[in-house]
């Protein structure tokens, strides 16, 4: 599994990924519940990615894909990157089905932990999740997140107001690395040291 910042090129990718697995990702994803195949064109990857550039150049979103053995395999976000007192973000993702269920996503989001704490010396990270979505509750479990309550309404997924749990990780709560934890548990077989601007590889 590793980590790389999203490309242009990632268009067809992306869209297919999206399309393809959309009975898997729609009831878990923000958005209005229509138009699912409309809205993941590979035509609206340009601006999409344009737009999370522009973000990323400011320091505040980091897109990155996971890859599975060098293919393209889903998509990990850190995101509002808040500077000054707080020092915190929030990170989100999501997994090709044809590969769920293997660690991809523990894998992919220890190794953004992992980065946000020790390159982007962050202090907190958060993320939330549908009260329904035991998966990603398990891997946000296995990464070492708090569950810190519930946000009632939070976020339109499907046309409706969910609510979602909200889970928060200090970086002194991941001290010594949620990567090298994982890999003593035997959840994760082993960590490569990050190479030519890559975040990673286990
Ligand atoms: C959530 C998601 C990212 C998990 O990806 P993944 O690569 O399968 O995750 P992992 O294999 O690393 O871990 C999955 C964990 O969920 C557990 N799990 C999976 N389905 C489960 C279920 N129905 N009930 C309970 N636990 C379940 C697995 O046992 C595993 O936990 P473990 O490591 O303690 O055994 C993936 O299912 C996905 O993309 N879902 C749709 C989008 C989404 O939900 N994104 C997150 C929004 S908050």
């Amino acid at each position: 599994v590793r980590l790389r910042p999203v490309r242009l090129a990632d268009a067809r990718s992306w869209s297919h990924g999206r399309i393809s697995d959309q009975q898997h990702l729609e009831p878990w994803e923000p958005g209005p519940g229509s138009g699912w195949a409309e809205r993941h064109k590979a035509q609206h990857w340009f601006s999409l990615w344009r737009q999370l550039r522009a973000q990323t150049k400011k320091g505040a979103v980091y897109p990155l894909v996971i890859e599975v053995e060098r293919a393209y395999a889903g998509q990990l976000t850190i995101g509002g990157v808040q500077r000054g007192a707080l020092q915190s973000a929030w990170i989100g993702y999501w997994v090709a089905s044809r590969v769920c269920g293997g660690g991809v996503a523990t894998a992919a989001a220890a190794l953004a932990v992992d980065w946000c704490f020790q390159s982007l010396k962050l202090h907190r990270i958060e993320a939330t999740a549908r009260t329904e979505n035991l998966a990603s509750k398990a891997v946000l479990d296995s990464i070492g997140f708090r569950e810190e309550g519930l946000i009632k309404d939070y976020l339109v997924v499907q046309g409706t107001w969910r609510d979602h749990l909200l889970f928060g990780l200090t970086a002194p709560e991941a001290k010594g690395g949620v990567v090298n934890r994982l890999v003593r548990e035997g959840k994760i077989l082993g960590a490569a040291p990050p190479a030519g601007g890559r975040t990673g590889l286990l």
